[in-house]
């Protein structure tokens, strides 16, 4: 918990009734351990694919589709996200939620490795970035990721915090020094770029967001 139980319980209170599938796909995600964002990072995805007008979005970590969901909605009707995922279940699950959300069409899921998949990506096309694959891969995934954005084009790093451990700088709940040291690096790289604009966010478990200028 990155904030109070208070600030949680009053930030799901207050989201608005998820649809019947979106609420699948949450049921799927707990049964099955899989990691999904929390509702508020997903709003704030969305949040974030509306205000910078995404028309073109890459995603690193579709899992079941859950992140992909509340990108491809804030979407124009001809946007388009690609994702990318390693796991074939959770490729095919992710596919045919999509379809069912009636926003298949909004969602090319490649079924590869991120780091070879955003190097073959034009640079400098895209409108915004989605990174939320295996936490050490960050560095080098962000490092592939940023110039592919257009300027004005955004990045969100999911789990930036991890469950605070970040801030305090420790080892804990299975995360390792070096995993916290890494994730240390990967914030500060971003926030310290002169050709970004970017924040640290506490929400959910910590989301990384940055604008090219
Ligand atoms: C935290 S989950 C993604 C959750 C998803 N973004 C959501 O919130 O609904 C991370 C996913 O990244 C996938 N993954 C891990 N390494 C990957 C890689 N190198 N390329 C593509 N996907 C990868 C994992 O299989 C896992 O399903």
């Amino acid at each position: 918990m990155i904030v109070t139980d208070a600030v949680s319980d009053y930030l799901l209170e207050s989201r608005p009734q998820p649809d019947a599938l979106l609420l699948e796909m949450e049921d799927h995600g707990r049964r099955d351990g899989i990691p999904i964002v929390v509702p508020s990072t997903g709003a704030l995805l969305g949040v974030l694919a509306a205000a910078c007008g995404a028309r073109r979005v890459v995603e690193v970590g579709t899992a079941i589709g859950v992140s992909t969901l509340y990108i491809a909605r804030a979407m124009a009707p001809d946007g388009l996200i690609v994702s990318f995922e390693v796991d074939p279940e959770r490729h095919r699950a992710a596919r045919t939620y999509l379809d069912r959300a009636g926003v298949g069409e909004r969602a090319d899921l490649r079924l590869r490795d991120a780091g070879e998949g955003l190097a073959e990506l034009d640079r400098e096309a895209w409108d915004m970035v989605f990174l939320d694959g295996i936490k050490g891969d960050y560095p080098a995934h962000l490092e592939l990721a940023l110039p592919l954005l257009r300027s004005g084009g955004l990045v969100a790093v999911d789990n930036t915090l991890l469950s605070g451990l970040v801030a305090e700088d420790r080892a804990g709940g299975g995360w390792s020094e070096e995993a916290i040291a890494t994730m240390r690096r990967v914030n500060s790289s971003l926030l310290e770029r002169s050709d970004m604009v970017a924040a640290l966010l506490p929400v959910g478990d910590g989301v990384l967001v940055g604008v090219r200028r």
